[in-house]
């Protein structure tokens, strides 16, 4: 892989790289979110979001072979970060808090993916790539509807 990026698309392939890892990351997190949610509606939600997650990951090695390139992992700090945070504060939370403290990573991790898309489809448009910008939007909506989701069930149970 690239030690210096020199154009827009080595960048793209590296964040494409990191997309993997992001995408490896959330399905961790999403099984780990579902078991310490207490409500079923709040598992279930992150059940839905596990099986779309498998899709994008799908959708990222068809953006590989589109580009011809083999998928090469590159670290995503970010989502690992959100992770670590969200595990740690499931330790320290009473179960009546733990919908809550799910909830939050879980939007916390569909914001640092929707930013990730965001860039790459920038990019992707500007190469006219426009394959990889259409299975890149796929991901994005899948994302940003799941963002929504997460952050009305959290507005409701904080009010409630
Ligand atoms: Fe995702
Ligand atoms: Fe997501």
């Amino acid at each position: 892989m690239f030690e210096h990026f020199e154009n827009p698309r080595e960048l793209l392939e590296y964040r494409l790289g990191a997309a993997v890892s992001m995408e490896r990351d959330s399905l961790s997190m999403l099984g780990d979110l579902e078991e310490a949610a207490q409500s079923e509606d709040v598992k279930q939600m992150y059940r839905h979001h596990a099986d779309e997650t498998r899709q994008q990951s799908q959708n990222l090695d068809r953006i590989f072979e589109e580009l011809q390139i083999s998928a090469a992992d590159q670290p995503s700090p970010t989502t690992k970060g959100i992770a670590r945070e969200g595990s740690s504060l499931i330790r320290k939370s009473e179960p009546a808090l733990l919908d809550m403290v799910t909830l939050s990573a879980a939007l916390e991790t569909e914001h640092a993916e929707i930013a990730a898309y965001q860039s790459m489809i920038c990019t992707a448009d500007a190469l006219g790539l426009s394959n990889v910008v259409q299975l890149l939007t796929e991901n994005l909506e899948q994302e940003e509807h799941t963002s929504k989701e997460l952050y009305d069930k959290l507005r409701t149970l904080s009010a409630a």
